[in-house]
């Protein structure tokens, strides 16, 4: 059992040239080995109180990245008090703008001490940060620190979505969670199931949902004149389980895979932050939810289906299911004459196999837009890497009884495959770009700003992408 602590810590980033501010601590550093490089701890007694010191390395080589990755380990030592203050942000960095430092640390300190309490049976902590409000601490900083800490909420928000088990967190649930967040942002609401869903010609949503007692849904949150075409539309993979269906994923497989509507998840998360950091933009999120289960419903490989655009897909593998989802996602979403789309998904073991587990897979049809989710990821240190859509893999996607099939039967490539068979249902006339996170959704250790489990990526990604969109 975790008590709740009310001590009042203190935090220090130290860059290595500022050591000798601390003259009094010389021997204790010596002794521990602390020199100030980049994520070193060590706890000291002050007069004041307990101040815990963590590295930041070579002021010349500090990024907004160092102080975020610092803060979150500060935050993961501290997790367990209920207040804790951060100086971190006081500290001059060159080539940054103090509200900057003042954000990257509030994020940080806020992502690293999430935990997800969960369901064990004991006292759960959310630590409250405050920011330190010394003489450099100004008006900036202190704006600079709000915004942290909300998109830090926001984050975390995401990964309590994508933590929660499965038999919690049905479609259902998960769309009660988005109606809850639009309705408290005061963004338009829109649930589309049962007879509805059946008679829209969702044929994939529908095919996906079908084996599954839990009914399956499709949700949209608007933000601004719901007149107007949205600037921006967010499309997210939200399989709140992921059997396989009759195409059955082996035991091993079938574990983690409540973490399949990682993609929705985090475009929820990024609405959060719409008001905050894009108020003048018009943002629409398209998110479809369903369980991929093999009940006596559920479809059959070799059924074939009629899609939102009236494209016909054969499935010839159920475990090839986002993209059926996805699909229909994308066509409802190009009906409202987007600038342009982005969808987020959980789509393909292979993502992990070319790229490993922190780095997405990046496709798309507009250079522009890619470059654009390049940069934001470059900024929140979301890695990103650009993968092809070449010609010759189109075959693969084509069926012999219907337009397209779902399972590309060839083992090579399947991230690009799966992300061409996505641009089938995006006109050619609106940018769009597709994020793969098999990999980086979800971890089994902690790194940077990275909780065990669910990280919540994309969402600051997508933060700063609509920041920049709102500027033009
Ligand atoms: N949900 C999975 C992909 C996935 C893998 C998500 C790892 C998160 C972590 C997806 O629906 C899937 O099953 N894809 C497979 C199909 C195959 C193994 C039958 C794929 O990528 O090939
Ligand atoms: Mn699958
Ligand atoms: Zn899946």
């Amino acid at each position: 059992m975790t008590a709740n602590l009310t001590v009042d810590c203190s935090v220090e980033g130290v860059f290595e040239e500022d050591l000798t501010d601390y003259e009094a601590h010389v021997q204790t550093f010596m002794a521990a080995g602390f020199r100030g490089q980049q994520d070193q701890t060590i706890l000291l007694e002050r007069l004041q109180g307990p101040v815990l010191l963590v590295g930041l390395g070579l002021r010349a080589h500090a990024v907004a990245d160092t102080v975020r990755t610092a803060a979150a380990t500060a935050g993961r030592a501290l997790r367990h008090l209920t207040t804790a203050r951060c100086t971190l942000a006081a500290k001059s960095m060159p080539g940054y703008a103090p509200e900057e430092v003042a954000r990257a640390a509030a994020e940080g300190v806020t992502l690293g001490a999430y935990h997800f309490a969960g369901y064990k049976s004991s006292l759960a902590t959310r630590t409250r940060w405050l920011s330190a409000l010394g003489p450099k601490f100004g008006d900036l900083e202190s704006e600079g620190w709000a915004e942290g800490v909300q998109i830090g909420t926001a984050v975390n928000f995401t990964r309590d979505l994508v933590n929660t088990p499965a038999n919690i967190l049905t479609p259902t649930a998960l769309a009660d969670h988005a109606e809850t967040l639009a309705r408290n942002a005061g963004m338009g609401f829109r649930r589309i199931s049962g007879a509805e869903l059946d008679s829209g010609a969702f044929g994939g949503i529908a095919a996906v949902g079908r084996g599954s007692a839990e009914p399956a849904c499709l949700v949209e949150l608007t933000w601004g004149d719901p007149q107007q075409p949205p600037d921006l539309c967010l499309v997210g993979k939200g399989i709140t389980y992921d059997s396989g269906g009759l195409s059955l994923k082996s035991p091993e497989s079938q574990i983690g895979m409540k973490n399949d509507m990682g993609g929705a998840a985090a475009v929820l998360g990024a609405m959060m932050l719409v008001p905050l950091l894009a108020p003048s933009l018009r943002v629409k999120a398209v998110l479809p939810f369903a369980e991929n289960m093999p009940g006596g419903r559920a479809t059959r490989p070799g059924d074939v289906v009629t899609m939102r655009n009236g494209r016909t897909v054969e499935i010839l593998n159920t475990d090839f299911e986002g993209r059926l989802v996805l699909g229909d996602a994308l066509a409802l979403a190009a009906e409202s004459g987007p600038g342009a789309i982005i969808d987020l998904a959980t789509l393909t073991y292979a993502a992990t196999h070319a790229l490993g587990e922190r780095t997405a897979a990046l496709l798309g049809s507009d250079q522009t837009l890619i470059e654009r989710i390049e940069r934001a990821a470059g900024v929140t240190g979301e890695p990103v890497w650009r993968l092809p859509m070449p010609r010759y893999l189109r075959p693969q996607i084509l069926s012999q009884v219907a337009d397209l099939k779902n399972f590309p039967g060839a083992t090579t490539a399947r991230t690009s495959t799966a992300a061409m068979f996505l641009r089938e249902f995006v006109p050619a006339s609106i940018p769009w770009a597709h994020l793969d996170l098999a990999g980086p959704a979800w971890s089994e250790e902690e790194y940077g700003v990275a909780s065990r489990g669910a990280t919540g990526y994309g969402v600051r990604l997508l933060g700063q992408l609509l920041r920049t969109y709102a500027r033009g």
